[in-house]
């Protein structure tokens, strides 16, 4: 795994983040460094997705990137059918999936498509995975797509999302900050690399706090919403759609 020093050297600018060449390149070495309980949240959200997932529907995953999630959830699923859609803007991080797949011998269960996720035409799904990519998404567009999953999930079918938050009183954001900036130095991040790869994110990554989350969910006809993992400022929540009433 290469292992991420993008922003280890004192650059002129910082420029706007993206998930372009480089990134893709050592991706999987920043984000377990990056977010805490990444192993374990795409572990859970596998097994998760394999007790949820109804034959002759679609797992769909928004944002998918490298395919940590797909590649997991194929392990779990072993020899059982699986009909998966996994989109994400990035060409660099889906060649490194589709090579992934074409290594795996179920590999030709998961169809990769490059798209903006808020343009994509989604088929009926069981299992609808948004991982830390709402968060990149222009705040006007967010609520339009948490309502177009809501229509896509079959009934008893569930959305698995995970968001960089924020809390609402400034207090316990900067608590939150203080142990995040804390965690990523435990990782071997210098303060140069970590106070750059902030400036990168400004406004690219928005975060937002629980209850706005919890509102939109609610909003786009989610009643049963639960947060199943949180850790300072990353939070995991299962959005479930409720059965159709007899
Ligand atoms: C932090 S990564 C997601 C990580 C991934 N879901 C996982 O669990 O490993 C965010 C991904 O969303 C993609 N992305 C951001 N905005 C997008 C958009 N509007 N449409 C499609 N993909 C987008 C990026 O290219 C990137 O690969």
């Amino acid at each position: 795994m290469s292992q991420d020093k993008i922003y280890s050297k004192k650059l002129p600018s910082v420029p706007p983040f993206e998930f372009n060449e480089n990134v893709a390149g050592v991706f999987n070495d920043m984000i377990h460094r990056s977010v805490p309980l990444y192993r374990e949240t795409v572990k859970r959200q596998a097994q998760l997705a394999a007790r949820f997932y109804k034959e002759g529907t679609a797992v769909i995953d928004l944002g998918c990137s490298n395919g940590n999630f797909g590649m997991r959830l194929l392990n779990e699923m072993g020899k059982h059918p699986l009909h998966m859609v996994a989109v994400d803007n990035s060409a660099p991080m889906l060649q490194i999936y589709q090579e992934r797949l074409d290594n795996h011998p179920s590999g030709d269960q998961i169809e990769l498509v490059q798209a903006h996720i808020q343009e994509l035409a989604m088929e009926p799904a069981s299992v609808v995975v948004l991982n830390l990519t709402l968060q990149f998404l222009p705040m006007a567009e967010r609520d339009t797509l948490v309502a177009r999953i809501h229509e896509a999930l079959i009934p008893g079918g569930i959305l698995l999302i995970t968001e960089k938050v924020v809390h609402e009183m400034e207090s316990l954001s900067a608590l939150q900050q203080e142990f995040y900036y804390r965690f990523k130095g435990e990782n071997g991040y210098s303060n140069l690399e970590i106070s750059q790869k902030r400036d990168a994110l400004e406004n690219v990554l928005v975060p937002e706090t629980v209850q706005s989350h919890t509102a939109r969910f609610n909003a786009a006809g989610f009643t049963q919403v639960d947060i199943w993992q949180k850790w300072f400022n990353f939070t995991s929540f299962i959005c479930m759609k409720d059965e159709e009433k007899k």
